[in-house]
């Protein structure tokens, strides 16, 4: 009998490095191994390389270079979005949904803790926020709003140009983290509402370590990382050239697959039959909003057919077992007992809240890898909820 080979199906948590992401990193090691701020020959080629990188993201996704502030990833870019832009204003009131990225929730906390007021922008059940709150909590003394524009565990894409458009007439600022929209759809982030947006190189098969910063110019942003002054004096330390490099290969690599497939993920079709495949299952339910999500990703909660939750690290531990690797609930936020706080926040009672899981696809998967999907991982959730059950 002829063996499967295990899916990879954990692109929202990291995404395998492509070919010519590593093809563009060793010719950097190789040929761009100086300190780009050393002034001779070597160093000339460092920074040319990093310049060269940081302008095809910005031609990529529609921005100008100069607004791009290269650091270690989507974590250290929220934490710079959000406490470099207070630092330069007043004291005042953060805003930020209830399903945030751990990172954007540690930022605000740190704002908190030097005397901001936060406060949490409620989601219904779908994980969307109520519109029904924005004009109160854009009300003084609201100066920052931060709104996670897809959701990695539920998949929920937020109305950020409304909210965007809605901070701007208030005369707030307003950043979006962007690390799991980013690579998914055609972004001109220059004619987006958005003052900051973060997103990072390893969920597009990017090399881990190097994430962005987006700042437009007329905004105040003071240092978060103190130093030579690299990165126009906002984040010290020597550039991480080659895996800028390797950064600029997966956002070019990203966007081509988008031009290709006419400006649409080319996953969406499949995780389109995956779900089709899955929901008429007994005890599986979509989580998430189902029109407004991301193309790549597929949420669900799961059950006994006879309703009894089933705990969602039991289930990845069984799935993997039968060669699929995927995640309940986000990477970074392991073992809460009382479930996912992205499903609590949503609604969902402490016993299901802890039966998430996500499956989130990539240009990885082959042609009869893609054919077999949705069959394999029906079978494998039948099975695996027959042996916790
Ligand atoms: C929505 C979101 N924001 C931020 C991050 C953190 O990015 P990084 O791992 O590059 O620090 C992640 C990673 O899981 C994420 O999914």
């Amino acid at each position: 009998m002829a063996v499967e080979s295990p899916l990879y199906l954990d692109a929202c948590a990291a995404a395998p490095p492509a070919e010519p992401v590593i093809a563009a990193m060793l010719a950097a090691y190789q040929g761009a191994w100086a300190n780009p701020s050393s002034l001779h020959g070597f160093g000339f080629e460092a920074a040319d390389c990093l310049e060269r990188s940081r302008q095809a993201i910005a031609a990529a996704l529609g921005f100008p270079a100069s607004w791009l502030t290269f650091c270690s990833g989507g974590t250290e870019a929220s934490h710079g979005a959000l406490l470099g832009a207070a630092s330069q204003l007043p004291q005042g009131r953060l805003v930020i949904s209830a399903i945030e990225h751990p990172a954007v929730q540690a930022a605000a906390h740190q704002l908190e803790a030097r005397g901001w007021e936060l406060a949490i922008w409620p989601v219904d059940g779908v994980g969307r926020v109520d519109m029904a709150w924005l004009d109160r909590l854009l009300a003084p003394p609201t100066r920052l709003v931060s709104v996670l524009w897809g959701q990695s565990e539920v998949g929920t894409l937020q109305p950020i140009e409304t909210i965007g458009a809605a901070c701007r007439r208030a005369g707030v600022l307003f950043h979006s983290d962007a690390v799991q929209v980013v690579g998914h759809q055609p972004l001109a982030i220059e004619a987006l509402p958005v003052d900051l947006l973060t997103f990072t190189a390893h969920k597009i098969q990017g090399p881990r370590g190097i994430g962005a910063l987006v700042a437009r110019p007329d905004l105040a942003l003071g240092a978060w990382i103190g130093g030579g002054g690299q990165e126009a004096g906002r984040r010290g330390g020597t550039e991480a050239v080659a895996l800028a490099a390797g950064f600029a290969a997966a956002i070019e690599l990203a966007q081509a697959r988008l031009q290709d497939a006419g400006g649409h993920d080319p996953l969406q079709p499949l995780r389109d039959r995956l779900l089709a495949a899955l929901e008429p299952l007994a005890g599986v339910s979509l989580s998430g909003c189902r029109q407004r999500r991301l193309p790549h990703h597929l949420s669900v909660v799961l059950t006994t057919p006879s309703g009894t939750p089933l705990p969602g690290r039991q289930l990845v531990s069984g799935l993997w077992q039968r060669g699929l690797a995927v995640s309940s609930g986000t990477a970074c936020a392991r073992g809460q007992a009382s479930g996912s706080p992205v499903l609590r926040a949503m609604g969902y009672p402490p016993g299901l809240a802890g039966s998430g899981l996500r499956l989130s696809l990539g240009p990885w998967l082959t042609a009869s890898q893609r054919d077999s999907l949705p069959e394999r991982v029906s079978a494998a959730l039948g099975a695996v909820q027959a042996e916790l059950g």
